[in-house]
């Protein structure tokens, strides 16, 4: 599937960078689903994102400067508001108006747990919640913000494949004399607003050598997870880990689609312990490894992902792609209910 030619995902709002990136008062360019945008804090602090593009001269308001709230072009000084329009025109008299069509577009923006997201179109479901962000008793730890050279449909599936950590993460926690998953228990969530999704459960072996401890909570030497995975469509997921020391791990991400090739890997993890029993620097440094393992198998795939299940000889399955296959089934789904199939591109 070519994410950016399914136009249905322009109707979701997507995680797309920490509020921190723009309280440093410089316009910030992003590239959603092949849509440059620019972001920036409007006068009320609040983010707004713009389409990239000067409507004088096309510069890139990405190169401008945030002024009391609103964006001036870098080029010749227009000045937009957080609504794309334009209220400052430098080379005039100040009492001269300004045409009302002199404007960028605008794009929904809002801040949520401690990010910008966007939406390109009129939403079809609402941005999923995160019950631990900010609630007595969690830490949010802001874990990772970065760029990789995959697909969401790539990055969402290895998120609920049981048999990959035998091999991809043999070094960290995988229990390489073990390559036989565990099961998931499946449960489908069904939304009429169309976000959709489903929840996976299962517990599972992990190693766990003395760097771990704090992580896990536990000294020995192998320990269990429960796994509580839930997915969010269309790209966001989120996996609440249990130890049987009672800590919990709660991770959640959004795989923002940039292009067909890349995505945002956006990673909130959520801690019910303390910064004295695990420093938050020492969860980051450890995801950080174990996520650097999974970046470097998915960045070696093909961003082009099977998604219609009945082009046959593609890609082939075993038992445990079960997740990964109701992924695609739900996708399809959302994809029909828009009228529209799936679009790849030529076999790699
Ligand atoms: S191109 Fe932006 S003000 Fe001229
Ligand atoms: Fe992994």
């Amino acid at each position: 599937m070519l994410t950016t030619h399914q136009p249905v995902f322009r109707r979701f709002w997507h995680a797309v960078m920490p509020m921190s990136q723009l309280q440093g008062g410089t316009p910030q360019p992003f590239t959603l689903l092949g849509e440059a945008l620019v972001l920036f804090l409007d006068a009320e602090g609040r983010p707004a994102a713009l389409k990239d593009r000067c409507c004088h001269r096309t510069a890139k308001l990405s190169k401008g400067r945030c002024v009391n709230g609103a964006l001036e072009c870098g080029y010749h000084g227009w000045t937009y508001d957080g609504g794309g329009r334009v209220i400052r025109i430098p080379q005039y008299e100040p009492e001269r108006p300004i045409p009302p069509d002199y404007r960028t577009p605008a794009y929904r923006c809002v801040e949520r747990y401690g990010y910008a997201w966007v939406a390109l179109e009129e939403p079809i479901a609402p941005i999923p919640e995160l019950p631990e962000f900010g609630a007595p008793g969690w830490r949010t730890i802001f874990q990772f913000h970065e760029t990789w050279a995959t697909s969401p449909l790539r990055a969402l599936e290895n998120s609920f494949d049981n048999s990959h950590f035998s091999f991809v993460h043999r070094a960290t926690f995988g229990v390489a004399a073990q390559p036989r998953p565990s099961r998931y228990e499946i449960v489908e969530r069904r939304n009429d607003d169309g976000s959709g999704g489903f929840y996976a459960e299962t517990v599972i072996d992990a190693a766990n050598p003395p760097a771990f401890h704090r992580v896990s909570g536990s000294t020995e030497p192998i320990t269990q997870r429960h796994m509580r995975n839930a997915y969010y469509r269309p790209f966001c997921r989120r996996l609440d880990i249990e130890y049987p020391s009672g800590v919990r791990h709660v991770i959640f991400n959004a795989f923002t689609p940039i292009g067909d090739g890349h995505i945002q890997l956006c990673q909130w993890l959520f801690r019910n312990d303390t910064e004295a029993d695990c420093p938050a620097q020492l969860l980051i440094d450890f995801d950080h490894v174990i996520t650097r393992e999974d970046k470097d198998i998915l960045e070696s795939t093909d961003p082009d992902a099977l998604v219609d299940a009945r082009r046959r000889g593609v890609e082939y399955s075993m038992d445990s792609d079960r997740p990964g296959m109701l992924i695609r089934k739900q996708l399809m789904e959302l994809l029909a209910a828009h009228g529209e199939a799936e679009v790849f591109g030529p076999a790699a």
